[in-house]
């Protein structure tokens, strides 16, 4: 039995923050922003898809809720710069917050907005996508693409709360729902056996969205990586096992041009890092298969149909932030439920052994 009511506690190096994760909580939107954001002017950042959705629902003026086009597109600097731009005009003072009502680009935006603005001002986060209440909402990190890659330019700016509400997911397309459930498997993965049997068991629940069910999905999520963020306050670099799947993804993910979603990208990321992690000796045989069946089942990719070239895959892996310069790093799993430790969380990887493992996707 869920208790509905228990929010789950996230600490960080400068407090800590509640994650509220309860069917209909958006009722009570209003009563957690006085509590959370005390007598703050607020403004709203939400793609034209959520404000249309559930802008009108919001106890606010209009003029207070600022929008951008949906998509990953969005999260660029110019975005960035016309938001607070539009929130300089306005007249926003220090005395403000923001609340990022939306998927985990509005979240990554929004929040950055509010680590830049005027030198940082609180916000909230108020998450409506599957991937964005179970990931991306909780943990601190904010941030925009740049052509050189994903999440180049960020910040660290935690939340004053994060307010999720499963009862938002009714909406969302079935392709940004199946995104979603990619990091839930990488939760699973890197720190709960017992949660990646319990996806196994509740694939068809989950395929339908049955709601008891999704709020038990949200709420082990946020559960397990609230762990593995505040943990990383004494173990240092444990946060790094949250990067599973997310190094060959986030290269996937650029070099399709953001033709493949986040989770389907993290899918692939995850069968792929399986396998290097099975071919290096570090995680039994049959772990990728496992973790490709789960994949499947929840319709998620295992294979890509058109492969990107090895050389600017390659490239955009070092790219990629996760990355120190010379040689690429991983986090790897050694079963499921639990990674490398490797050092400080992370294992180097020659470009032979990663370009083998790679074909199991290709
Ligand atoms: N900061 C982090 O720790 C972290 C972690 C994981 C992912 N991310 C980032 O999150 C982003 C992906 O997030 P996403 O998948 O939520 O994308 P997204 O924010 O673009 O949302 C996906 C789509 O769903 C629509 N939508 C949102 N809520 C809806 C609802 N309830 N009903 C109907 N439609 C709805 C949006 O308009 C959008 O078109 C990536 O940029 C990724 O880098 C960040
Ligand atoms: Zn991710």
């Amino acid at each position: 039995v869920v208790d509905l009511d228990r929010a789950v506690t996230v600490t960080h190096a400068l407090g800590r923050y509640p994650v509220y994760v309860e069917p209909g909580v958006l009722e009570r939107l209003d009563a957690l922003l006085s509590e959370h954001l005390s007598g703050r002017r607020v403004a709203v950042i939400a793609d034209a898809t959520v404000a249309e959705l559930f802008g009108p629902r919001l106890p606010l003026p209009a003029r207070e809720v600022l929008t951008f086009p949906a998509g990953e597109a969005s999260k660029t600097r110019d975005t960035w710069a016309r938001l607070t731009d539009t929130l300089l005009a306005r007249g926003f003072g220090r005395d403000s917050a923001v609340v990022a009502l939306g998927g985990g680009v509005t979240g990554d935006l929004a929040g950055f907005v509010a680590a830049t603005y005027l030198r940082g001002i609180p916000y909230v986060q108020v998450p409506t996508t599957l991937l964005a209440m179970l990931d991306a909402s909780v943990g601190g990190k904010t941030g925009l693409d740049t052509p050189h890659g994903k999440n180049l330019v960020g910040a660290f700016h935690s939340p004053a709360a994060v307010i999720a509400d499963p009862l938002t997911l009714g909406t969302l397309p079935e392709r940004d729902y199946r995104s979603g459930l990619a990091e839930a498997v990488k939760h699973g993965l890197i720190a709960d056996r017992d949660y990646f049997v319990w996806l196994e068991q509740q694939a068809d629940a989950l395929a339908r969205r049955d709601p008891l069910v999704l709020v038990e999905l949200v709420r082990r999520s946020v559960e397990i990586k609230a762990g593995v963020v505040s943990d990383d306050e004494r173990e240092a670099g444990r946060r790094a096992i949250l990067n599973a799947g997310h190094t060959v993804g986030h290269a996937l993910e650029h070099t399709s041009g953001y033709a493949l979603a986040h989770g389907e990208a993290v899918a692939l990321g995850l069968v792929a890092e399986c396998a290097l992690a099975e071919q290096l000796g570090l995680a039994p045989a049959g772990t990728r298969a496992r973790v490709a069946a789960l994949l499947t089942t929840l319709g998620l990719p295992i294979r890509l149909a058109n492969p990107p070239l090895p050389g600017p895959l390659l490239d955009a892996m070092a790219a990629d932030k996760k990355n120190r310069r010379a040689q690429l790093r991983f986090a790897l799993p050694r079963a499921i439920g639990a990674m490398h430790p490797g050092e400080e969380w992370t294992v180097a990887v020659p470009d032979d052994d990663l370009l083998a493992s790679l074909h199991v996707i290709f």
